[in-house]
């Protein structure tokens, strides 16, 4: 389980960012909907360490994660959590197998790439390089990246925010089915693809800013 607790972000422009209390269930599929700016992304960079909040908790399993050091919070999203981006993050110049072997760096076990591969349809195409690849199939790639290391969470930030609408559901679709027995929170823009999902959280309702005035 994910719990926030007391969670706020203040950038330097004096901005705070407030989150509700929450807690996101192990093995549900969340997303995340809400205007641009209302800290959809920030969530999802304090869940995985990336960021730290000013205020509050991120709890994983209990276990309070916000408190630690860089490195620990580091070492514990490599093994626990899958991150997907909108824009991909992969190497172009280099192979679909050479982008996920590249984990091996970090300690990652990559023998289940080739099972996952098969699963969206990429096996194939796993000697091409990500240049000669479509949209679609370059999230898929980045879709097996994530899992390979078999994480319990899997955060998506507007994964199919460069796909068009057609291409974006099915690769939501085998997201959500590659992601069974996990958690997985994904943020989007498109209200066409709650169904695919158990919990639908609207943002807005789920957050508040406000200016700090400047000392
Ligand atoms: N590094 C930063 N420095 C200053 N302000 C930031 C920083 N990162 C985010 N913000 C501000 O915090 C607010 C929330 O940003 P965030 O990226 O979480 O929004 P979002 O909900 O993901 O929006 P979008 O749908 O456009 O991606 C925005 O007003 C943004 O300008
Ligand atoms: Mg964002």
């Amino acid at each position: 389980m994910i719990e926030i607790k007391n969670l706020e972000k203040k950038f330097k422009n004096e901005l705070v960012i407030k989150y509700k209390d929450y807690k996101f269930e192990d093995n549900k599929k969340y997303i995340l909907l809400g205007a641009s700016g209302c800290g959809k992304s920030t969530l999802l960079n304090m869940i995985s360490g990336i960021i730290s909040p000013t205020r509050g908790q991120v709890f994983i399993d209990g276990k309070e994660v916000t408190s630690e050091s860089q490195h620990a919070k580091d070492i514990f999203r490599i093994k626990n959590i899958g991150y997907i981006y909108q824009d991909f993050k992969l190497i172009e110049d280099m192979s679909i197998m050479d982008n996920i072997n590249v984990l091996r760096i970090e300690g990652v076990d990559t023998s289940g790439a080739t099972e996952l591969l098969k699963k969206l349809g990429m096996y194939n195409k796993r000697n091409k390089k990500i240049k000669e690849l479509s949209g679609g199939e370059k999230q898929r790639v980045a879709i097996v990246r994530a899992l390979v290391k078999n994480p319990d969470i899997i955060l998506a930030d507007e994964p199919t925010g460069n796909l068009n609408f057609s291409i974006g559901e099915t690769v939501i679709k085998e997201l959500t089915e590659v992601s069974k027995a996990k958690t997985l929170i994904v943020v989007s823009h498109d209200e066409r693809l709650t169904k695919y999902f158990d919990v639908i959280i609207n943002m807005n309702d789920m957050t508040s800013s406000y200016e700090e005035e400047a000392k």
